[in-house]
């Protein structure tokens, strides 16, 4: 039974892909961040543990890595899924705007991967999963902080996959399209059914349809599929 960390799992896609891991047979824990109602009833209704912290401190990914993996052993397969927007135009936009947003999404990938890597390594076998957006390959006005943030990511992602491939570590990124979320909750609901117009599918996504693509993706027999950016969109945006 391997062990799985999910960040930014309190609720949302984050939630579900713990879930889903869960009902695959794997030993879960979850981290998150400031949302603790959210998360301890996550924690008492699923059973999975839950711990607290920000992913933009790397310090405290390497102690909470390291108290998660006292609990559920090694972890084996990571999910970077801890994420934040902070939409606004470019000339509208502050340089803490761009700043939070490049710390948390990106920065927090880079500290929990820096966590995790050197124990894969040595166990030759990983599976990380970054989550990336439909955004992050479109552009979307309003996200130049947070579309830049999901395209580094497929840049680190093909990196890391080149560092891990002789080791059985692969890495992939999933990008979802706008799923049923608080996150896509708080697009002024105007601009959400324009938005929505756009997906051919014409709906949100459902987080368990994202985690979905993660378990497949971690899975010992996915091992060959690695660099990969799989696109989870309704048709919204076919790279
Ligand atoms: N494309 C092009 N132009 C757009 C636009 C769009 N989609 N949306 C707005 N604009 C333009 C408007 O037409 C307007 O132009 P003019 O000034 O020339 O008239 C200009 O932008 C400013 O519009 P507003 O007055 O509405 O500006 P605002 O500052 O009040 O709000 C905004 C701008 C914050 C970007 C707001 O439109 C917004 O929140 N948009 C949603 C952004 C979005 O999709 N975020 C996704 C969040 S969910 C997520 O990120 C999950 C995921 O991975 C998919």
């Amino acid at each position: 039974m391997r062990a799985a960390l999910v960040t930014g799992a309190s609720a949302g896609i984050g939630a579900a892909t713990a879930e889903a891991l869960l009902g695959a047979g794997y030993r879960v824990a979850v981290n998150y961040g400031s949302r603790t109602d959210l998360a301890q009833a996550f924690a008492a209704r699923t059973g999975i543990p839950a711990f607290a912290w920000n992913v933009a401190d790397p310090v405290a990914c390497r102690d909470g890595v390291a108290r998660v993996e006292a609990e559920i052993g090694p972890v084996e397969v990571l999910v970077n899924n801890a994420g934040i927007t902070r939409d606004a135009m470019l000339h509208k936009m502050s340089f803490e705007q761009w700043r939070e947003v490049i710390d948390v999404n990106l920065g927090g990938c880079f500290n929990m991967c820096r966590a995790v890597i050197e124990g894969m390594r040595e166990r030759r076998f990983g599976r990380i999963v970054n989550m990336g957006s439909v955004n992050g390959l479109s552009g979307q006005a309003g996200q130049c902080n947070y579309a830049a943030t999901k395209a580094g990511l497929i840049g680190f992602t093909k990196s890391l996959a080149l560092e891990g491939a002789s080791r059985n570590i692969t890495a992939n990124v999933v990008a979802p399209g706008y799923t049923d979320t608080s996150m896509v909750a708080a697009v002024p609901s105007e601009v959400l059914s324009q938005i929505l117009k756009s997906v051919p599918a014409g709906r949100l996504a459902t987080p368990a349809e994202i985690a979905r693509a993660v378990v497949f993706l971690v899975s010992d027999e996915s091992a060959f599929i690695t660099g990969i950016t799989l696109s989870i969109n309704g048709g919204k945006y076919m790279p």
